[in-house]
């Protein structure tokens, strides 16, 4: 059965980035549904609208990768309890030029960690409230994941047996909505 392309944009450019790690993460527990891709953010230009025709080079290769997903993870950390600059970056060219918009019907999930409390609330409901305007079809339900340290290891495995099985759960209801709007059959990770 097909595996689903999975497109996957993490909110953050720090080479140690806790959100890139759960990232990897998901991605490893997905294995099964889906075939995983990080898509770079970090090397875009800040959006100018002086520079849309024609695009940057990069600008060319993130829009081509997001047109290419069947489905998007974005996994990020809350920035002044807001969306962190490198990835609104990101969302506005991808919106850009006027009437070649990379994102609509783009089935979705938003996550992401950080090591407070209630975590990356705040900055998951402003990017619904941003990616549902791109016409991006979101998951529902939430997922804000307070990290700690030695939550994952190097091989990308979750070593808290909680937080690993709703990762799981949320990763496989994710397949199931995605393979839905994206009209694939999807494998189902084995009970
Ligand atoms: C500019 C800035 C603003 C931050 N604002 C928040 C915040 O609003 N909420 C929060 O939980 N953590 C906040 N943090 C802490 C981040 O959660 C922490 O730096 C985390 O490691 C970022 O994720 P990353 O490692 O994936 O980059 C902020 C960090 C920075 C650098």
């Amino acid at each position: 059965m097909a595996k689903l392309k999975l497109g996957v944009i993490v909110g953050s450019n720090r080479k140690e980035s806790i959100n890139r790690k759960l990232a990897l993460a998901l991605a490893k527990l997905g294995a099964g549904q889906f075939e995983a891709k990080l898509i770079q953010i970090d090397d875009l230009p800040i959006y100018n609208q002086d520079f849309e025709q024609p695009v940057p080079a990069p600008v060319a290769r993130f829009k081509a990768e997001v047109e290419g997903s069947d489905a998007l993870l974005v996994v990020t950390p809350e920035h002044g309890r807001s969306i962190p600059a490198v990835l609104k970056n990101a969302i506005d060219w991808g919106a850009r030029p006027w009437g070649k918009t990379s994102w609509p019907d783009k089935p979705a999930a938003v996550t992401g960690t950080s090591g407070g409390t209630i975590s990356t609330a705040v900055v998951q409901q402003h990017l619904r409230a941003v990616l549902g305007d791109q016409g991006l079809h979101l998951m529902g339900g939430e997922a804000y994941i307070q990290f700690k340290p030695e939550l994952i290891d190097a091989d990308h495995n979750v070593t808290d047996e909680s937080v690993r099985g709703f990762l799981q759960a949320f990763i496989d209801k994710f397949s199931a909505f995605a393979g839905k709007l994206a009209g694939k059959q999807v494998q189902q990770a084995a009970a």
